[in-house]
């Protein structure tokens, strides 16, 4: 099974969540970059209003094509209890996403709020078969035995099995 994380990590968080399933499942991977340029105030200034009203971010790359991959884990932190405006923008850049498997991943300070919810209303209007939905309620950073972590990499171990 050929798979894909696609993801918008700013701070690293998500980033090192990924990097443990690209390990674990041996997944090719994509970070999408917010051409923002966020610094620590202007994320929560700028970034968190432009999440909580949807709003998309110009991201690069720009269009992301979905042909020859089974399997799509797409990683968002959350930001104002919602998906990043450069995830916002990375479901307006796939291609050839119907029919695709996915599994949705999120990185908080605690709590998903709608995160997860609005992934996959998105992942759904793609026609997107979501087959799981995974929130890490904390940094997996310095941790050896995540809770959260092992349970998605569990979920998603039988999947590249199966
Ligand atoms: C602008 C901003 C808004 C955030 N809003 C929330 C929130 O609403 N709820 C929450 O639990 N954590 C919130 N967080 C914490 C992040 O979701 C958490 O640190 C996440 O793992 C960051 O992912 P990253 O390091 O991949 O960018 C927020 C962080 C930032 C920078």
């Amino acid at each position: 099974m050929r798979s894909i994380c696609v993801y918008h990590s700013e701070t690293g968080n998500t980033h090192a969540v990924m990097e443990e399933i690209i390990r674990s499942i041996a997944s090719e991977s994509l970070r999408v970059r917010d051409m923002a340029g966020y610094g620590k105030a202007t994320m929560y200034l700028l970034g968190a209003p432009r999440a909580l009203f949807g709003n998309s971010a110009e991201i690069e790359p720009s269009s992301i094509d979905l042909r020859g991959y089974d399997l799509v884990i797409i990683g968002s932190p959350v930001w104002a209890s919602r998906p990043t405006p450069a995830v916002n923008a990375i479901f307006s850049a796939l291609k050839n996403a119907s029919g695709k498997k996915t599994v949705l991943v999120c990185t908080s300070g605690g709590s998903p709020g709608d995160t997860l919810k609005i992934m996959s209303d998105r992942a759904q209007s793609l026609g997107m078969e979501v087959l799981g939905r995974y929130h890490i309620p904390h940094s997996i950073k310095g941790r050896r035995d995540d809770e959260e972590l092992n349970a998605l990499k569990g979920f998603l171990w039988d999947i590249a099995r199966s």
